[in-house]
């Protein structure tokens, strides 16, 4: 690339579309332009990072400036890997950093830094098999189905057939346990199925949804439950099916409350993420729903297997509220990920916004 353009980046709007962080810095390590992805790693907005010092983005631990500094005097490229970035507002990362010395316009030498997000990259894998993953388990899923309801019909059928011919009306308690236990099983594994196939996609606010959802459950927990609420305002409307967002989020926050009990606190959140990769697909606006809850965490041998169905860490749970959300959260081509601590568990629903 010409010296030229490369000073030029700030003006350069396809390097928005790099998934690679890219600063360039000038030899006092002010920044002098930085593209989407930097921006959103940094938590700053290009405008206001220009003409600023690199250190004013970056807590005083990061073990970058011996580095960048040692980049400029030996006017040397080099590449790092696994570099501990922390932002000013707290964010930990890993990155890669490759450092490129080249000539500026004004001063005699700028420095071209590109970031590559580790723990992203392996985020993205790790989400692109968990997508494969659930789509395995909805075939498996939708084939036992079928050879389960279909038997249970002709059983039904029989056992009415079979009430029917009975001399002695007292065994008829038999033949209507043999239909109960039947209609029981049906229902069941319709719910394992998951909601509809169809999706009734409609523009769609995500906070009606999940005010809708905070009243249910305030409703339901008669006043002994705090959610707070932190929403980006700024969210446009979106096509999804309401419906089934509002049964993925009140699975989700039914759950939140289940683990932290009475008096713990929930906390609803809204983002929009720009230029995000969800199951392997790289989308230019995603919408991020987090339900937190400050309950215990989700049992470790959990984890796992977390979203599959009938895995529940509650006697009286079915397992299935977390493996229906999923499955909404795919039929909206997005995904639903789990990060969980003692006091702070985190489920994200991330939902492209093909708008
Ligand atoms: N916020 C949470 N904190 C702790 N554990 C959770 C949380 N959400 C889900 N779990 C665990 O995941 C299990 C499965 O949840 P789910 O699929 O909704 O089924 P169920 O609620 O019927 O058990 C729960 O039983 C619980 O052990
Ligand atoms: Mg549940």
């Amino acid at each position: 690339m010409p010296v030229e353009s490369m000073t030029d980046l700030s003006t350069d709007y396809q390097l928005d579309l790099l998934a690679t962080g890219v600063i360039l810095l000038d030899a006092n390590l002010h920044i002098q332009a930085m593209n989407l992805s930097a921006e959103n790693l940094m938590e700053v907005s290009a405008n206001r990072a220009m003409g600023s010092p690199l250190e004013a983005l970056l807590d005083e631990s990061n073990e970058w400036y011996p580095i960048l500094n040692q980049a400029l005097t030996d006017n040397y490229p080099m590449v790092r890997r696994a570099i501990p970035l922390t932002t000013r507002t707290g964010q930990e990362r890993t990155v890669d950093i490759t450092l490129s010395p080249i000539a500026g316009k004004v001063d005699s030498r700028c420095l071209l830094v590109e970031l590559n997000t580790v723990d992203r990259l392996q985020a993205i894998s790790r989400d692109e098999s968990e997508w494969q993953a659930q789509a395995t388990l909805k075939e498996i899923m939708k084939g036992v189905a079928h050879e389960v309801k279909n038997p249970l019909g002709g059983i039904r059928g029989a056992a009415q057939l079979l009430a029917g011919e009975l001399a002695n009306p007292n065994l008829q308690e038999y033949t209507d346990i043999i239909i109960s236990e039947v209609d029981r099983l049906r229902t069941l594994v319709d719910r394992m199925l998951g909601p509809r196939e169809r999706m009734e996609s409609e523009p769609t606010n995500i906070h009606e949804v999940m005010e809708h959802v905070r009243q249910l459950i305030e409703a339901e927990a008669k006043g002994g439950l705090n959610i707070e609420r932190d929403y980006d305002p700024s969210l446009p409307d979106f096509l999804a099916d309401a419906g089934q967002l509002t049964q993925a989020v009140l699975n989700l926050v039914r759950n939140a409350w289940q683990a932290c009990g009475d008096g713990g606190v929930i906390t609803l959140r809204t983002r929009v993420y720009r230029q995000f990769t969800v199951g392997g697909n790289r989308h230019k606006l995603v919408c991020a729903v987090q339900v937190s809850d400050d309950g215990p965490g989700v049992p470790d041998d959990l984890l796992p297997r977390l979203f599959l169905p009938m895995v529940t860490g509650n006697a009286s749970g079915t397992g299935l509220g977390l493996s229906i959300a999923q499955r909404i959260a795919n039929q909206h081509g997005g995904l639903i990920q789990v990060q969980s601590a003692p006091g702070d568990t985190c489920f994200t629903l991330l939902l492209p916004m093909e708008i």
